[in-house]
């Protein structure tokens, strides 16, 4: 483990950041993730109860909608839905977000949670936040922990960030609350770098799990950028902890001697799990399309361009997109392929293809926000239920 000068870590130590906080994906272990699947299912059914409430037609003279009154008509677990009220949410994103950003904020407030997203990205002379004013990012956590966040949601390119802001969260030395018992501020990393996006893995095994019927006996190819996109490192890990007899197949983007790959230490946990991996260099589409015949599930990712420098051809993404393209003749050629993506699509995917029946990805989006409030439902209420699954 290395840590900062004031000794707080910066990279993940399975002994220091332990849940209720989820800042690594080697935390999806598979007893603590079964356990998030049910709950994300009840999740989901609340979510599908709720709708039809609120839906339901109005009789003319009907009191306008109040969920009290509904819970107490309908005797449902309608009542998850105030589960967190009181409770408060922050979410700090230091990179771009569209479905992280919301679906926590989703998930929170349909908890009855407030959310706060602050949004810092980019230069420090354009910040909202004390940054401008050269404020750490340390002291602003300090902030949250003395405003009693519940979590702390964060997205950050460092990824140092969310390894620090768990470790701090822990430490009650500091706050004005020494002696409370146990006042439970959970971070969760919503990305941080190109390390890891454990709740997009969560969400990515739930949706696999959910069109695939199990973890178990699947062959799953990777294609688009397994060498820096930190969805499919996180998945990696994840498969690792929590699959059965995984095959996996990493389509390696190949220009000229350039070859993307996942890191290494990955790359081993892969073979001491007994997950059967191959890294196959795609020269051509051909090569492409009959690796793609022979597998259950592809995961796409699209070329993580903001984390290259000069060493990236300029063209690179497009020749890497045009050989694994998932396309109508693509989807013809391999016909029980199903295929997921964490978003935003890039080159990869042709246009309208979102619109094709095993093209999963608007329904694997759609699920993250019952995954994410089974994560904050659990994290926040029942830390000691997860913490005795994961180690005991
Ligand atoms: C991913 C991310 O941010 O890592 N997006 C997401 O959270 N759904 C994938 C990506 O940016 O390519």
């Amino acid at each position: 483990m290395s840590a900062t000068p004031s000794g707080l870590a910066t990279s993940y130590d399975p002994v220091i950041h332990r849940w209720p906080h989820l800042v690594h994906a080697d935390q999806l272990q598979r007893a603590v993730t079964n356990y998030l699947f049910e709950q994300s299912d009840v999740m989901l059914e609340l979510l599908k109860q709720r709708d039809r409430v609120k839906m339901r037609p109005k009789e003319p003279d009907s009191r306008p909608f109040s969920l009290g009154y509904e819970i107490g008509a309908y005797g449902t677990n309608l009542a998850l839905l105030r589960s967190l009220e009181s409770c408060i949410a922050l979410l700090h994103f230091q990179e771009a977000s569209t479905r992280t950003a919301t679906s926590f904020s989703t998930a929170a407030a349909r908890l009855g949670a407030q959310t706060f997203l602050i949004q810092d990205v980019g230069r420090a002379e354009d910040s909202l936040t004390s940054r401008r004013k050269g404020e750490t990012l340390r002291m602003t956590l300090e902030m949250y922990r003395q405003y009693h966040a519940d979590s702390l949601i964060m997205r950050s390119p460092n990824v140092a960030d969310p390894y620090m802001a768990a470790q701090l969260f822990d430490d009650y030395t500091g706050s004005h609350w020494p002696d409370h018992d146990k006042r439970w501020g959970v971070v969760i990393n919503a990305g941080n770098g190109d390390d890891q996006h454990p709740t997009q893995a969560l969400l990515d095994l739930y949706s696999i799990r959910k069109v695939a019927g199990s973890l178990s006996d699947l062959t799953i190819l990777f294609a688009g950028d397994v060498g820096r996109a930190r969805a499919v490192n996180s998945l990696l890990i994840a498969l690792a902890n929590c699959g059965n007899n995984i095959t996996v197949k990493l389509a390696v983007p190949v220009i000229g001697d350039y070859r993307l790959v996942p890191p290494q230490p990955t790359l081993d946990r892969l073979t001491q799990a007994g997950v059967n991996y191959e890294l196959v260099d795609v020269p051509d589409r051909a090569t492409f399309v009959s690796l793609a015949q022979a597998v259950d599930v592809a995961y796409y990712t699209r070329l993580q361009a903001e984390r290259y420098g000069a060493e990236l051809a300029p063209d690179f993404a497009a020749q890497n997109a045009a050989i694994i393209l998932m396309d109508e003749e693509l989807m013809t050629a391999a016909p029980n392929l199903h295929v997921f993506h964490p978003l935003p699509l890039r080159e990869e995917i042709a246009e309208g293809m979102e619109e094709h029946q095993r093209a999963l990805f608007r329904r694997q989006a759609g699920w993250g926000v019952p995954v994410r409030m089974a994560l904050l439902y659990s994290c926040i209420l029942y830390p000691e239920e997860l913490q005795r699954l994961a180690y005991t």
